[in-house]
């Protein structure tokens, strides 16, 4: 049986899973006015992985006995500037969450809860990749100027 201090952690990580899918869907709306199709898509698959991101602890959750819950999602930006400055913003954003799985893991170990730290390392990994990926792009917005944005915009959108 998982503990209620354990429960009430994850509830807030599956609110801040669902607050970082709206993130990246605002981005995704912001993405396309502009033009940038490709990266439009990209961020809406991202937003669609924060948002099974939060099924997963939910499921995690009730498969513990715990009852997952969902609470009022806040509201996010709607402006984020050049696409350069809007994938700073997802790698800043995914620094964030990083830390927020790292604060999760400690209440699991606080708890003496092996079953929910192995679970939750899954998303420890899964920051690696998602910390790594979102600094590739910036460094490839960066290096490829103004002129590379649009060979950048058709190759983001190839993302499965
Ligand atoms: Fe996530
Ligand atoms: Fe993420």
């Amino acid at each position: 049986m998982i503990k209620e201090e354990l429960v009430k952690a994850l509830n807030e990580q599956i609110t801040a899973e669902l607050w970082s899918s709206n993130l990246y869907l605002a981005m995704s709306f912001y993405m396309a006015n502009k033009g940038f199709g490709g990266m439009a898509a990209w961020l809406k698959k991202q937003a669609a992985e924060e948002w099974e991101h939060a099924n997963m602890l939910a499921n995690w959750t009730i498969k513990r006995g715990g009852k997952p819950e969902v609470d009022k999602i806040d509201v996010v930006p709607n402006d984020f500037g050049t696409p350069l400055e809007v994938f700073k913003q997802v790698y800043e954003h995914e620094c964030r969450v990083s830390r927020l799985i790292d604060n999760l893991v400690d209440v699991a170990s606080a708890a003496k809860d092996k079953a929910s730290q192995d679970f939750l390392w899954g998303f420890v990994r899964e920051q690696v990749e998602e910390e790594e990926t979102a600094q590739g792009i910036v460094d490839m917005i960066e290096k490829a100027g103004e002129a590379g944005l649009y060979h950048i915009d058709e190759k983001l959108g190839q993302r499965k």
